[in-house]
Parts: C-alpha cells; sequence; structure tokens
C-alpha cells in the first residue's frame, strides 16, 4: 500500500512539474538549449518526455533577460506578432528594413539573367517586394513594368516614395486575389518566411499568375529547414525551406521547364525556371 502510494506520489510529482515547467516556459524563465519554443507554442508531453530523456534539449533555467521580448511600437498587438504572416512583423522594422537593403549583394547577376529572356516592357511581377528597393526599382530602370506584392504596409509606403512607378498590391502571397498575367516572376528572400506546407501552394500561384512561357525567378535554402532568429534588426523571423529536390518536382509538377539552380551565397539558391507552352 505504502509502495502504490508513493509511486502515485512520483508521478504526481513528476506531473506538476511537467506543469510548472510548462508554466515557466510560457513567462520565459526556461528554455530549450537547442529548441527554442515557438512563438505562442507552450511544447508538447512529447517534448517534455525528450527533454528529461535527451540532456542536449533539457530545459534550462536562464536568466530572464535572455527571453524573446514582446516588442512595443507602431504595428500593433503580441497576436499580430504570433500570425505566420511574416510582413506584420517587417511592419515593425520597415524603416529600419529600408535603410539597410539600400543595393545589391549578390543579386544583380540574377535580375540580369532575368532580364535577359524578356522582352522589353514586358510586366513583372515582384513578389514580397518589400519596399522595392533594389530589385523593382532596376527593373523599372530598365523599363520593365513592375507589380509588387507584399503585406507588410509600411514597405509598401515606403516604396511609394522610393519606388513610385512600381504598382503596389497589399496582401499575404498565399491568399491575395492577383486577377493578371505577368510575363516574369521575381521572388527574393520572400518564400523562405513561409511555413514550409505553404511552399507547393505557391509554386502553383505563380504558374497561375504567369503567361504562357514565363519566366519565375525564386530564392530558397540550400537544404531543408526550420529556424527562427533575431539577427535582422532584432525582430524574431521565421525561416523555411525544403530540400531542392522538391523544388524541382513541384516545378515539374506545375509545366516549368529549369533553366538554372545555383547557389548564391551559403545555404541559398537561386532558381529560374519557365513556364512551358503546352
Ligand atoms: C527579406 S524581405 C525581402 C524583400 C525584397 N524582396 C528584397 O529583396 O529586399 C521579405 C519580404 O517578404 C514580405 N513577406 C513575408 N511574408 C509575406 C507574406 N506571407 N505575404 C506577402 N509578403 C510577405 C515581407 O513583408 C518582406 O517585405
Amino acid at each position: 500500500m505504502i509502495k502504490a502510494l508513493i509511486i502515485i506520489a512520483i508521478i504526481l510529482g513528476f506531473y506538476l512539474l511537467h506543469r510548472l515547467c510548462l508554466w515557466l516556459e510560457a513567462n520565459g524563465w526556461i528554455y530549450y538549449i537547442n529548441k527554442k519554443a515557438e512563438n505562442g507554442t507552450l511544447g508538447s508531453t512529447l517534448q517534455e518526455l525528450n527533454a528529461l530523456l535527451n540532456p542536449s534539449v533539457r530545459h534550462t533555467i536562464e536568466m530572464k533577460q535572455n527571453q524573446v521580448v514582446v516588442r512595443r511600437n507602431e504595428a500593433g498587438s503580441p497576436e499580430e506578432l504570433m500570425s505566420t504572416d511574416e510582413g506584420k512583423k517587417y511592419d515593425l522594422i520597415a524603416s529600419g528594413f529600408a535603410e539597410m537593403r539600400d543595393s545589391f549583394s549578390t543579386e544583380q547577376k540574377y535580375i540580369d539573367l532575368l532580364i535577359d529572356h524578356l522582352k522589353p516592357n514586358a510586366n513583372i511581377l515582384d513578389v514580397g517586394c518589400g519596399s522595392g528597393f533594389p530589385i523593382a526599382s532596376y527593373l523599372i530602370e530598365h523599363g520593365f513594368q513592375v507589380t509588387g506584392v507584399d503585406s507588410s504596409k509600411k514597405l509598401l509606403k515606403i516604396a511609394e516614395d522610393k519606388c513610385p512607378l512600381m504598382q503596389p498590391i497589399f496582401g499575404d502571397i498565399r491568399s491575395v486575389g492577383i486577377n493578371q498575367k505577368f510575363d516574369a516572376i521575381v521572388e527574393w528572400w520572400c518564400l523562405f518566411h513561409l511555413p514550409k506546407e505553404d511552399h507547393a501552394k505557391m509554386i502553383a500561384r505563380f504558374a497561375s499568375w504567369l503567361k504562357k512561357g514565363g519566366i519565375l525567378e525564386f530564392t530558397t535554402g540550400d537544404s531543408e529547414y526550420q529556424e527562427s532568429s533575431s539577427t535582422m534588426l532584432n525582430q524574431e523571423l521565421n525561416f523555411y525551406s525544403l530540400n531542392p529536390d522538391i523544388y524541382e518536382k513541384y516545378l515539374k509538377d506545375n509545366g516549368f521547364k529549369l533553366l538554372l539552380r545555383e547557389s548564391d551565397q551559403e545555404q541559398h539558391l537561386v532558381w529560374l525556371a519557365k513556364r512551358d507552352l503546352k
């Protein structure tokens, strides 16, 4: 009898410890060493068990200043920060981001490659255009008509000044209605903000926005990953990529012919594909 009570007490003790850990984690007092809790995630029993069995992900008491801080500024409420639409987070850092993103790094070579495939005056959709600078503005300088779609109102507002000839569309690229067909689409550093399950849908959407024979240029990671980082102006942002072979399959499934798959910098791939004529 006493043995049974001791066992029940131990189990109850573990359960209470588990709940306490979740509560501490939710309040930012502890987190996993290698597995930082995502926004809005309280963890799960399986993770807790894993944490007990595998020391590399054990809960660790940390000083409170290491917790994720809810940023206070123009854009809004903590609920907005938990959205999977990273555009709202870009609202929080819009002016800093626009200032930082004032010149090309590796892109120019690839934008020129895209241009080589286009007729003068072609119309181009810039997906996740940000402030329109430097990509949309470069394309406009080259005589193209550019429409930019982005879910950061603040970046689109900056684009009105910096890149006034770009036609802006505000919206989440996964759901926004775009009833126009383009000669080309350029997407640079935007797809990687969408959860992995949205990537197949986006390749299909790109195909639906292109004219037959249209060109798609987009960027991804060079391997499958999922992480969150606050290295960009201290804003916690999510990053995802699939295995590159999966993008090749999605392209094929959507009638694209692959023209280029090249690494322009560490962990990053640039893709160029043509929507087949069939
Ligand atoms: C790293 S910035 C890149 C901006 C621009 N393409 C460039 O090369 O400078 C990512 C952009 O994607 C936008 N974005 C992220 N998620 C989005 C979504 N679901 N729908 C529309 N835009 C999104 C952000 O607002 C931001 O402007």
